[in-house]
């Protein structure tokens, strides 16, 4: 690879990953079988942002809004995200993958957190790049837990932007340069909201499941282009 092609590359990407559910309705398949092809691409997508040099990749896997749903896909989604960290855990550390949990963790149930306490502990120093799952994770909510923690520590002071940044979830993680939607729809849905104040935007009609390593290339391509002018003329 030339170092020219490393031009204007995010060092952050944060990707809703949208449409699983309608990915295994085309094909006549019951929902979950959608999100096991998620987590396939999760791996795909992960080792071409790793290969391209991107240093973070947030992934929205469960929003506080998704407890919503019927009992039974939240089930097997809690229990596909434990078998999956699980199982790949001695891999993420092979491939040199760091992961990260980003969400309100207090409430998440006491087996997910053992296994995401030990996926953490156990790819602590590992810095190809940064994988961090958004699970229970609502930009809203990360906020208010931050104005939270800094009304406990501060109860005197007024809260300024240095501060509150300090306080989100992984205050140490820069803000995502690039945010991408899968399967069509034009909205965040509560994903990053802080940190996306100036990030550009990428929409893709692709549903999560077929999203691979040129999907992710044309979504760089298309950041690489842009002039970020942060108010400047
Ligand atoms: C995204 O796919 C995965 C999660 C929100 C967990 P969906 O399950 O939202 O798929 P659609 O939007 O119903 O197709
Ligand atoms: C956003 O997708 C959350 C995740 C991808 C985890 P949803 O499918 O839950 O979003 P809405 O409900 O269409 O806005
Ligand atoms: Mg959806």
């Amino acid at each position: 690879m030339m170092a020219e092609d490393n031009f204007n590359l995010p060092k952050h990407i944060a990707i809703i990953m949208d449409g699983n559910g309608r990915w295994a309705k085309k094909r006549g398949y019951p929902r979950i079988v959608g999100h096991k092809a998620g987590v396939n691409a999760v791996e795909r997508v992960v080792r071409a942002a790793a290969t391209r040099g991107i240093r973070y990749i947030s992934l929205y896997a469960f929003s506080t809004e998704n407890w919503n749903r019927p009992k039974n896909e939240v089930t097997a989604l809690m229990g596909l995200f434990k078998y999956y960290v699980k199982l790949k855990i001695d891999a993420l550390k092979k491939e040199n993958v760091r992961l990260r949990f980003s969400g309100r963790f207090s409430s998440l149930p006491e087996s997910i957190k053992d296994i995401l306490r030990e996926a953490e502990s156990e790819t602590l120093n590992c810095n190809k790049i940064d994988m961090i799952v958004c699970l229970n994770y609502g930009g809203r909510q990360e906020i208010i837990d931050a104005v939270n923690i800094f009304i406990q520590k501060n109860p005197q002071k007024q809260i300024d932007e240095k501060t509150l940044r300090s306080c989100l979830y992984l205050p140490d993680v820069p803000d995502p340069d690039l945010i991408i939607r899968t399967s069509g729809e034009l909205r965040l849905s509560n994903f990053l909201l802080w940190q996306s104040s100036y990030s550009e935007l990428y929409f893709t009609e692709k549903l999560w499941p077929d999203f691979d390593e040129l999907d992710l290339n044309e979504a760089i391509s298309s950041y690489s282009g842009r002039e970020r002018r942060y108010g400047k003329t």
